[in-house]
């Protein structure tokens, strides 16, 4: 995919550029200052989200981007999950759209397409670590999108002066397990 029509919907996804990077800073950086489901403390600049673009890249990952009325309304992607070579059939994943955005179909539209793609790719497991055990949002958004509740670190992160649950949700791809890769 380098670009999709428009939906029905008003938002088109497509692979990210990287003169997106100054609007993806912008929205990241909001969810990294004021809550937890980034466990990052300071806001990355434009540069260094390109630098971790190319590396996605690097992997053979896709890097999506959705636009709605010729902005940049959020962005997903997908990493390896552990370096560890018996971990190579399986992908984390991070998804955000702009804030006051939200329950638009903005994510929704991003993340089935990345399912697609990382299932393309051959990849067996998708994992979500979902920053927060009171994230509602995105644990019913990844719920609706398949995936399910594989376990909870508890206080493995410290933000805004409390310890913070890392929540994981996974994925089948593909034949998942049931199947060698
Ligand atoms: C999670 C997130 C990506 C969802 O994006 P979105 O554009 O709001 O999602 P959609 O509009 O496509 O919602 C699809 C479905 O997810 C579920 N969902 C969305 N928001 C929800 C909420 N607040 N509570 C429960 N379920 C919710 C619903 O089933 C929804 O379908 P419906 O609106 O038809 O009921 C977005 O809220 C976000 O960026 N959150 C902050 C960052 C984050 O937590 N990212 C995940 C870290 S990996």
């Amino acid at each position: 995919m380098t670009g999709v029509g428009l939906s029905t919907s008003g938002i088109a996804v497509r692979d990210a550029a990287e003169n997106d990077f100054d609007a993806i800073a912008d929205i990241y950086a909001r969810y990294v200052r004021r809550g937890t489901a980034s466990f990052e403390i300071e806001p990355p600049d434009a540069d260094t989200l390109i630098e971790r673009w190319r590396g996605v890249l690097a992997d053979g990952l896709p890097y999506l981007v959705a636009e709605t009325g010729g902005s940049v309304a959020g962005f997903a992607y997908a990493t390896p999950y552990r370096p560890r070579r018996a971990y190579r059939f399986t992908v984390e994943h991070s998804i955000y759209v702009r804030q006051g955005d939200g329950r638009r179909g903005i994510g929704s539209a991003l993340i089935e397409p990345l399912i697609e793609r990382c299932a393309a790719l051959g990849y067996r497991q998708m994992l979500a670590v979902i920053g927060d055990t009171a994230n509602a949002t995105s644990i019913g958004f990844h719920r609706r999108h398949g995936f399910r509740h594989a376990g909870t670190l508890p206080s493995v992160g410290y933000k805004f002066d409390r310890w913070v649950d890392s929540v994981l949700m996974i994925r089948p791809l593909g034949d998942g397990d049931a199947s060698a890769p």
